[in-house]
């Protein structure tokens, strides 16, 4: 089957980038908030997007006209009907994502692929949530989405391989490479990114040396775009924190364990820059 109209829910930091991509890259998109308000911010952030682009000459005005011509947003889930790509970009909550599978169970044909963006959440459990468990898989994409290059392309033991095949295409088709790998916890990337920021956090709570040289060490020395904890402000403390929790209540590994710091942090509402302070102080620019 081909993909020709794609359903978002969620128009977050993740959702907006992903709706925003497959409507520059021609496809009928529809994203869908649960608010007014928080669909109003997520189309604002696509729209400054893409004005940057214009400015830095990277896109043409009638691209970005275009790209806006395709993208729909909506607060009604029931305007996802006819997608025949929905890919899931809720709050990393199982129950949200089990209500959410359902319902869309029941408005969309029995041919849509239903895709879930999650980190670390299990494919094959949000499979067991609706009547089409072969059509459902993991699309993992990456922050910030319309940059980075990569998709994860998740598939579980049953799923059917032309349900694969069509959404690696329409990946492929939005400019994307894929990476195919089975359902386990963290994929590919947050199985190797995650205890690698988080031992930054442990270095950094052991003293073995300051924020500025443990990033500046990664970045000089690996050639790594950020350092391991600018990255992990970047990626949002309390989302780092809660994958290490999912990842180590699956293999109990004590790599994928948050060092005290991590949590303290959390818990503190230094959420990085969501929150605008984490290892780094947002409210400046660039941070410091
Ligand atoms: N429209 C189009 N292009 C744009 C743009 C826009 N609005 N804004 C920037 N760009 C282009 C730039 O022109 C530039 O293109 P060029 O390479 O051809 O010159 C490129 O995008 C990079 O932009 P900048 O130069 O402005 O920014 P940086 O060079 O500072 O790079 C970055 C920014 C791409 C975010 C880089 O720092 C990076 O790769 N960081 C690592 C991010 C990362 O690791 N993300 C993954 C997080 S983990 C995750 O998401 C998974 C989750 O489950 C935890």
């Amino acid at each position: 089957m081909a993909i020709r109209k794609v359903g978002v829910v969620g128009c977050g930091l993740m959702g907006s980038g992903i709706a925003q991509i497959s409507a520059q890259a021609g496809f009928p998109t529809v994203v869908r908030e649960i608010s007014p308000e928080l669909l109003e911010r997520g189309m604002g952030s696509i729209r400054k997007f893409l004005r940057g682009g214009v400015e830095k000459g990277k896109l043409i005005q009638a691209d970005m006209d275009k790209a806006l011509a395709s993208l729909e947003g909506t607060t009604k889930l029931e305007d996802l009907a006819g997608c025949d790509l929905v890919i899931e970009a809720a709050t990393e909550n199982l129950a949200v994502k089990k209500e959410l599978f359902q319902a869309l169970d029941g408005l969309c044909g029995p041919e849509a692929i239903f895709a879930s963006n999650t980190s670390s959440l299990s494919i094959t459990e949000m499979s067991t949530f609706v009547k089409r468990p072969e059509r459902v898989i993991g699309l993992h994409f990456f922050n910030p989405v319309p940059l980075m290059k990569l998709v994860e392309v998740v598939h579980t033991l049953r799923t059917d391989a032309g349900a694969l095949a069509a959404a690696k295409a329409w990946c492929m088709a939005i400019g994307k490479t894929v990476v195919s790998c089975g359902d386990s916890t963290g994929f590919v990337v947050n199985r190797l990114l995650i205890p690698y920021m988080v031992d930054a956090v442990r270095a950094f709570e052991q003293g073995l040396a300051s924020r500025d040289d443990i990033d500046n060490a990664m970045k000089l020395g690996c050639g790594y775009p950020m350092g391991p904890l600018f990255l992990a402000d970047y990626v949002g403390l309390d989302t780092t924190y809660y994958i290490t929790e999912i990842m180590f209540n699956e293999f109990k590994e004590p790599r994928f364990a948050a060092p005290p710091l991590l949590k303290r942090m959390v818990l503190a509402g230094m959420h990085g820059r969501k929150t605008g302070r984490g290892f780094y102080d947002w409210s400046t620019h660039p941070p410091s």
